[in-house]
């Protein structure tokens, strides 16, 4: 009898769908990633180098967690079909990298795709996914970015699913981070498969353009804002979209890089830095920590920003944040100076998505400028005087 049901049982579980692992991403993950700044010229020296740099620099310290190797890692498959890191790249290999990044206190991504070789030509899990996930267990991966090259005739949720179950079956809590550039929809039922989709193709370091080559398109920060922003009702604690990794120290101005740093941390969306951590100037190192904008990304209660005023380049943003203070944000997209006059008492708070409300006809709220430190509070106008393609960032807290 007691034969009968453990049968029962696991073949129960065998046919279950698994689930994905619960708590990696109560909040948007935060990290580094080789690929923008690096592409496939990595190695191994380059990721302890990161590694050390994070902890140095205060960016540990500020909550960035992840050291995410992107494509380019992998050599052959041995001749029992186990992946292997690049020998020259990677000669001491993953498990001894994994080793290196947590003993700094800090976890390792790796990279995979879900078809039969990775975007930039190397073999990916298609048909090994329970293989490949038993290896990354294995070496003490934390992260997995799955991507979707040469992915031709595959069901994108049957393929994110496949793996999903194998990195449960492997036992080891790994974020899973889908990248598949919002083709499929995957906000629309990938809230059990994975911690994060990718809503646009990838991201390059300019404001406003879009990049096409021929297949594929990058975009600009507020063209990826903007195909976001419909997407809001997705996001929350535990499945996030996700902005593609920032650019932010890859060449964009310092305005645009509070601008793209403040937008994604409103956004709810993943913050993994793009860039060279081993040298960076001051200012961005700034910008990447500045805690008081990365709680705004943080905060527990994870509701994206609702878009409350748009009139022309000017825009306001509202996020509700946990024990009824607001961030409010506003955004000039254009190319001139703008002057504008904003009456509190003449836009109340309000977001029916996440049932939030604050009139502030009633209620005071004190700001501070999460940018320069200013306060003030909602009884008076504010000014907002805005440079090109820069923001204001605003934590407001009702007075008692
Ligand atoms: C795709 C992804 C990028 C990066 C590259 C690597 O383009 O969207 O983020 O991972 O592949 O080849």
């Amino acid at each position: 009898m007691k034969r009968l049901v453990t049968t029962a049982l696991l073949m129960a579980a065998a046919t279950a769908h698994a689930q994905k692992f619960d708590g990696l991403a109560d909040t948007p993950q935060m990290g580094w990633n080789s690929w923008n700044k690096f592409g496939c010229d990595i190695n191994e020296q380059l990721i302890r180098d990161t590694a050390d740099a994070m902890v140095k620099n205060g960016m540990r310290d500020a909550g960035y967690r992840y050291v995410n190797i992107d494509d380019c890692w992998h050599g052959k498959r041995d001749e029992n079909g186990n992946i292997q890191p690049d020998p020259q790249r990677f000669p001491s290999g993953i498990k001894a990298l994994a080793d290196y990044v947590h003993a700094r206190g800090l976890k390792l991504g790796i990279y995979s795709d879900a078809g039969n070789t990775t975007c930039g030509h190397k073999p990916a899990s298609r048909g090994r996914e329970y293989q490949d996930a038993r290896t990354y267990a294995a070496w003490g991966v934390d992260y997995l970015k799955y991507d979707w090259c040469d992915t031709e005739g595959l069901s994108a949720k049957g393929a994110y699913t496949t793996m999903r179950d194998a990195l449960r079956a492997a036992g080891r809590p790994i974020l899973f981070s889908m990248c598949e550039w919002g083709d499929n929809k995957p906000w629309e039922w990938a809230q059990d498969v994975s911690h994060s989709w990718r809503t646009t193709g990838d991201i390059t370091a300019c404001w406003d353009c879009e990049l096409s080559h021929g297949s594929w398109t990058q975009f600009g920060v507020l063209n990826i804002m903007d195909k976001t922003a419909a997407l809001r009702k997705y996001a929350g604690p535990g499945h996030w979209n996700d902005m593609d990794m920032l650019e932010v120290g890859n060449g964009l101005t310092p305005d645009e890089e509070r601008a793209h740093f403040s937008i994604w941390a409103m956004m709810t969306s993943p913050l993994i830095s793009g860039n060279d951590l081993r040298s960076m100037s001051a200012e961005t190192l700034k910008i990447l920590t500045n805690r008081n904008v990365i709680a705004v990304n943080q905060d527990k209660l994870g509701v994206q920003a609702l878009r409350r005023i748009a009139q022309g380049d000017l825009e306001m943003w509202i996020k509700p944040l946990d024990g009824g203070d607001w961030a409010v944000m506003f955004l000039n997209r254009g190319e001139r100076t703008l002057d504008y006059r904003h009456d509190w008492q003449k836009y109340a708070l309000a977001d029916d998505l996440s049932k939030h409300e604050a009139d502030l006809k009633k209620t005071r709220f004190r700001w501070t400028d999460l940018w320069n430190g200013a306060g003030g509070d909602t009884a008076k106008p504010l000014d907002v005087k805005l440079k090109p393609h820069s923001v204001l960032m605003l934590r407001l807290k009702a007075q008692g």
